[in-house]
């Protein structure tokens, strides 16, 4: 088969890019490791800055979250009873959209479908070659049958576990990694929010976040020894262990019932160094990862798409190659200042096994300073709404 861009990875990157080069008349095949069922069934990021609302209307995908998706104008941050609350739209004059990542995949995989687009499921073994030449092309197997792919470039969208960041020889990539000492055990119940914002919680406990997917289905995470095993945790001892950890006040509001899914995410930071390669392009969390407080992962993934499309498009329609050349840079400025974020908010609201009382009176100091000092509001706000592409 022959293709102007390979994409590895039917993830939400992968599929956005092959949706966004459709309309402009570039032509791509997906390639995916799992099935499609196994894509949509994995509950992830659940808040879309206005950068990816914006992509997902300009990919022409946006008629149901546009319908459905929630906006919030601004979110909770708890210290302890405490409530400090934030009001994105008064602070940046940008809300950002409660919309999950199940369904962004759902109406991307549904928009390729209807428009002819090739993603061939369940591959396996894929190779990327002569990515330094003018002529790369991926070999991979369906089924046991051995297939070929040439194209012009070769968009890695699979994820941290994917083959691309593999393939940058080990004398050129250099890897950022920060691994923390505890997960993320999330749930997701058919129960009404707590509150109508999310509420990102600091607390002797440890921390918690309440968030939503709609007006009756929950999610909910809390703060998790990585030894931890989903098994330990009845929903009983979830509910209970979130309840200690939310403000009284909302905590005597929150409806309780069965999880309907239940899993444990460990945290990390990590960044690798370039994002491209001749003409190999790493984009969304097969080039970084950032740990979830502040909902960087997926919307940094869509920069790097914006990146990648924009660049794209002026080599092939105007013969302009100054953004190919100049992607790996662009997008890392922008992956930075996201991972510093996340590795910020991530400080501020854990409980670290080796944090002393001065770790703590620091974090104490810093909220304190974030409820009093509007200036300290702005910074956050503009970084969790989105910094600019
Ligand atoms: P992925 O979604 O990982 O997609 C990559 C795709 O490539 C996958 O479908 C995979 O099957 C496929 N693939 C892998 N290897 C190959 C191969 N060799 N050949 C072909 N296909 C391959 N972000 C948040 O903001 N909030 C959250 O709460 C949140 N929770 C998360 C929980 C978990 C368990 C994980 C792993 C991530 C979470 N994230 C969260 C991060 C967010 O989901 C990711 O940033 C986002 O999915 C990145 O999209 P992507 O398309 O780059 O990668
Ligand atoms: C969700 C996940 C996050 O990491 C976050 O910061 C906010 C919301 C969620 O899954 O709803």
């Amino acid at each position: 088969m022959k293709t102007q861009v390979a994409i590895i990875g039917g993830g939400p990157s992968g599929l956005l890019l092959s949706q966004l080069l459709h309309t402009v008349g570039i032509s791509s095949i997906v390639l995916e490791r799992k099935t499609k069922d196994y894509v949509l069934g994995r509950i992830r990021a659940g808040v879309l800055e206005q950068g990816m609302v914006n992509l997902m209307r300009r990919a022409g995908v946006s008629e149901r979250m546009d319908a459905e998706g929630y906006v919030h104008n601004g979110t909770v941050i708890s210290n302890a009873d405490e409530l400090i609350e934030l009001n994105f739209t008064k602070l940046t004059g940008t809300p950002v959209l409660v919309y999950g990542q199940t369904e962004v995949t759902r109406d991307l995989y549904e928009a390729r479908e209807k428009a002819g687009g090739q993603i061939e499921f369940e591959v396996e073994d894929v190779v990327i070659h002569d990515a330094k030449t003018d002529a790369p092309y991926l070999t991979y197997t369906v089924h046991g049958e051995e297939r070929r792919i040439d194209c012009d470039y070769v968009a890695g969208c699979d994820g941290f576990h994917g083959v691309s960041r593999q393939t940058i020889p080990d004398d050129v990539r250099q890897e950022f990694e920060k691994v923390y000492p505890f997960g993320w055990l999330g749930i997701l119940s058919e129960t009404p929010p707590v509150h109508h914002e999310l509420i990102y919680s600091n607390s002797p406990h440890g921390f918690a976040l309440c968030s939503m997917r709609n007006a009756n289905l929950s999610r909910y995470y809390v703060q998790v020894p990585l030894t931890d095993k989903v098994e330990e945790w009845s929903d009983d001892r979830f509910w209970g262990e979130l309840k200690k950890r939310i403000p009284a006040e909302v905590a005597e509001k929150l409806v309780t019932g069965p999880s309907i899914e239940k899993s444990i995410a460990p945290l990390r930071s990590f960044v690798t160094e370039p994002m491209s390669w001749g003409r190999l392009f790493l984009c969304g969390d097969a080039a970084h990862i950032v740990p979830p407080t502040g909902a960087k992962g997926l919307n940094t993934a869509a920069s790097d798409i914006h990146y990648l499309f924009e660049a794209l498009k002026a080599h092939y329609l105007e013969g302009d190659d100054s953004g190919i050349e100049g992607y790996s840079e662009k997008a890392l400025l922008r992956v930075w200042k996201a991972e510093r974020f996340s590795w910020w908010m991530t400080n501020l609201l854990h409980r670290f096994p080796d944090q002393g009382p001065f770790d703590i009176k620091m974090q104490q100091a810093e909220l304190n300073f974030l409820r009093d000092n509007e200036d300290a509001q702005k910074v956050l706000a503009q970084n969790y709404v989105g910094l600019p592409y």
